[in-house]
């Protein structure tokens, strides 16, 4: 039991590393949360840092799910990888070392499905970036892309997956409350880049 409260507290610790705001300050002294849409993800960094700065963030926000998921099988535990990733989500986006503001529960989500389900990554991730093509919203794209998942899981029949993706779609969803309305708006960014 122990063993369990230390790899979920490691999982949330990992997910807190605020890569955006890291990046950030060491290679460009800026804090992204001043700046685009405040959002400390990699969406806003590629917004204000450019394409490099933005994928070196996603990269890194994406490992953060993968690794914790794993630390389960690191220590042997017998319980879900899911239940770390869902810390690791946590961390995340509530970091303990940003102030408790983080991103949007985007990419760490994707790396947490990564290593659970790489299919179900790869197959919404094709759908994100369809999304994407058409809308340039990144917001709307990782929004249709929980829901995806959701899709994803019933079909596929894996409980825990489904009962976890589908807290995530509607956590994402949350997260993107602002993005919603701007979407209503018509006043949320579009990506110039694809
Ligand atoms: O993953 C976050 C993205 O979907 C939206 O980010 O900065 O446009 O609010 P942002």
């Amino acid at each position: 039991m122990v063993q369990i409260i230390v790899v979920m507290i490691l999982a949330y610790l990992l997910g807190s590393i605020p890569s955006g705001l890291i990046i950030g300050k060491a290679f460009y002294n800026t804090d992204i949360r001043q700046h685009g849409s405040g959002n400390l993800g990699g969406t806003n960094t590629f917004r204000v840092l450019g394409v490099k700065a933005g994928l070196a963030v996603t990269l890194a926000d994406i490992l953060k799910g993968t690794l914790a998921a794993s630390l389960t099988h690191f220590f042997h535990l017998d319980i879900n990888p899911l239940i770390a990733g869902v810390f690791a989500i946590i961390g995340h986006t509530y970091p303990i070392f940003a102030g408790f503001r983080g991103g949007k529960a985007v990419a760490t989500s994707g790396g947490v499905i990564l290593f659970y389900a790489p299919i179900m990554f790869l197959t919404v991730l094709v759908v994100f970036f369809i999304c994407l093509y058409i809308t340039k919203f990144v917001s709307l794209s990782s929004m249709l892309a929980g829901v995806c998942a959701v899709i994803y899981a019933i079909f596929n029949g894996d409980i825990p997956l489904l009962v976890v993706v589908s807290l995530i779609a509607a956590f994402v969803i949350y997260r993107h409350r602002a993005n919603i309305k701007r979407i209503m708006n018509k006043t949320e960014p579009k990506i110039k880049w694809l």
